[in-house]
């Protein structure tokens, strides 16, 4: 039997990113056209099984409206991972993902895993973020970087196993 280890994952990001989003499509296989924005923050939790172990995610997701934002360190607190989401359609949520990167680094865990997901890939045609743009952003903070869409499903899984993957194992 695989070993299980546990590791706190928080969602930051801009309201209405598509937060609860990813974490619904990642946890449940599910997408809702009218996701009620998040009050205060939701648990959820979903396992991961890789080659030799198994990751369980304990899954914090945040509420990006602006009311909320002073809850936000209870929640990265001693969090091992964080997935920071904007919306590639929208260059303010950018511009805010960018800002909770620079939080984590200075008051998050010193060896935190960092994704950036770049969401809403199926909204291509509205872009307003180049994809190179925010790769090169991601490469100088040492984040994963993928472009998701939690409506088609595409790439969701693909960066929280990148998450784990990452995480130290002892
Ligand atoms: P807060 O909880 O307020 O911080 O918002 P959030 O970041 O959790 O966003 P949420 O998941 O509630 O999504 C906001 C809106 O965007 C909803 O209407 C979703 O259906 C929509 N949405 C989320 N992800 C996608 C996506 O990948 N593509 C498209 N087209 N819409 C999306
Ligand atoms: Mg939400």
């Amino acid at each position: 039997k695989k070993t299980q280890l546990n590791f706190k994952l928080v969602l930051l990001g801009d309201a209405a990113v598509g937060k609860s989003s990813c974490v619904e499509r990642f946890v449940k296989n599910e997408f809702f056209e009218f996701q009620q924005p998040t009050i205060g923050a939701a648990f959820l939790t979903q396992t991961i099984p890789l080659e030799d172990y198994i990751v369980k995610f304990e899954i914090w997701d945040t509420a990006g409206q602006e009311r909320y934002r002073s809850l936000a360190p209870m929640y990265y607190r001693g969090a091992a991972a964080a997935l920071v989401v904007y919306d590639i359609t929208d260059p303010d949520s950018f511009d805010g993902a960018k800002t909770w990167i620079q939080e984590l680094q200075r008051q998050g865990a010193a060896d935190i895993v960092i994704g950036l997901a770049g969401n809403k890939l199926d909204l291509s045609s509205q872009r307003k973020i180049d994809s190179k743009e925010a790769k090169s952003f991601a490469d100088e903070n040492g984040c994963i970087f993928y472009e998701t869409s939690a409506k088609t499903g595409a790439n969701v899984q693909e960066i929280f196993v990148a998450i784990a993957q990452k995480l130290p194992k002892n």
